[in-house]
């Protein structure tokens, strides 16, 4: 093996998403790969406490910083990581991509549908920039054969198409309010654009857009405690369902199905694609990370059949294959197939979600919002 391509990161937004990048770094040696090997060479976090783990968690940082201008403004920093708030998408995604460095961004890739035009305009006069926005679902071993057989076209026709992100944390009502329940941070899309990427990327990808959506959205709590004693209002979309119709490129339309949800009881972090097909179905759920299951149709009798895959990612790993594959091995393969897009000009694996593919479901997830204030079925036109 020669010499590997280095390719030298900045975070900017130290939290929760902040801090699985940098993990995936550190343990960069788990890949077999020969592509580019990030290196962690700054962070940024308007918040000082936030950067406290990254200075333990990697001393000799060079650059530390409360402005994201400093790594904007260094020659040693080739790629940024953003994983902010929503209301700053615009303003920093853009910067970023003026200053030329490659960028993975966050969901939704802009607060609403203009400042993902905003985001994409830059993108457009800067064209030797990078970027993709984030999305991990899909590097699931189990998901990678479900990709593989809806691309062998195994399931004949498509009948339907069901997938979802469920949380339940928030059916605790005296949960505190957060930056992702509040419109001005979070956005007008509410649970659709903090999860509504995760449910398309496989889909769109797939080339099953939404041609129409029919959206029902609910606000189920509409206060919570502010976490200073008293209590403030939650007006993001809790929960939405969107039933979508989808031309397929055989000639037919099928239904689609989309949910997104904040307060589905006892579910955490439930991601899962379902489709019907006339030859074969198949269904995953990361609550049952590593199985596949599927259905043969033809036989008077349609038994489910599953089938457990271990560690088998699309870029391997020195995980033995009869291990389990999990969160943080999804976020480690979907930073791999982003370099290894980076590095080759074409995905030589699943690729990351698309600027373009934003662009979609900001289409998507605007006329959901129509369709719920009209309470009618709207086109939707990216
Ligand atoms: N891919 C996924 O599975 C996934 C999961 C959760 C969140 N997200 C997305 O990641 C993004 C961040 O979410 P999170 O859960 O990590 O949020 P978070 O609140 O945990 O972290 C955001 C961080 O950004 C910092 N910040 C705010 N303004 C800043 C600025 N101007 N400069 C630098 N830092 C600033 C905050 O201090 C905070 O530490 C959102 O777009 C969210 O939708 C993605």
């Amino acid at each position: 093996m020669g010499e590997r391509r280095k390719v030298h990161f900045g975070i900017i937004g130290l939290g929760l998403m902040g801090r699985e990048f940098a993990s995936a770094i550190a343990r960069w040696c788990h890949l077999l790969d020969n592509g580019p090997v990030p290196v962690l060479t700054g962070v940024c976090d308007t918040n000082p406490k936030m950067q406290t783990w990254f200075t333990d968690s990697f001393p000799g940082l060079p650059i530390v910083t409360s402005s994201y201008e400093d790594l904007l403004g260094s020659s040693q920093i080739d790629a940024i990581y953003c994983a902010v708030p929503h209301n700053l998408h615009e303003k920093i995604y853009c910067d970023v991509i003026r200053a030329g460095k490659h960028l993975m961004g966050e969901k939704p890739f802009g607060i609403n549908r203009a400042a993902n035009s905003a985001i994409l305009a830059t993108l457009a006069k800067n064209p030797g920039v990078f970027a993709r926005c984030s999305s991990e679902f899909p590097y699931f071993p189990a998901v990678q054969k479900f990709i593989s057989w809806i691309r062998e076209g195994r399931f004949g026709r498509v009948m339907e198409v069901r997938a979802g992100f469920h949380h339940s944390s928030d059916m605790d009502v005296n949960k505190p309010i957060n930056w992702k329940r509040v419109i001005d941070i979070c956005g007008e899309y509410g649970c659709m654009g903090d999860l509504g990427i995760h449910t398309q990327h496989i889909p769109f990808r797939m080339g099953w857009i939404p041609k129409t959506v029919y959206a029902s959205l609910s606000k189920i709590v509409t206060t919570r405690p502010d976490g200073k004693g008293g209590t403030a209002p939650c007006l993001t979309w809790d929960n939405a369902t969107l039933s979508c119709a989808v031309d397929h490129a055989d000639g037919y339309e099928f239904p689609m199905y989309l949910e997104t949800k904040r307060m589905a009881p006892g579910m955490t972090n439930s991601w899962y694609i379902e489709v019907d097909g006339l030859n074969a179905s198949a269904k995953f759920s990361t609550r049952d990370p590593k199985s596949f299951f599927y259905l043969l149709s033809g036989e008077k009798e349609q038994p489910w059949c599953r089938l457990d895959l271990g560690y088998t990612p699309a870029v391997p790993g020195i995980t033995g294959s009869i291990f389990e594959f999990g969160f943080s091995d999804s976020i480690l393969q979907m930073w791999a197939a982003f370099l290894l897009e980076l590095e080759k000009g074409t995905p030589p694996v699943f690729g990351c979600f698309t600027p373009e593919e934003t662009r979609l479901s900001h289409a998507l997830l605007s006329a959901a919002l129509d369709s719920h204030r009209n309470r009618s079925v709207e086109m939707v036109r990216a």
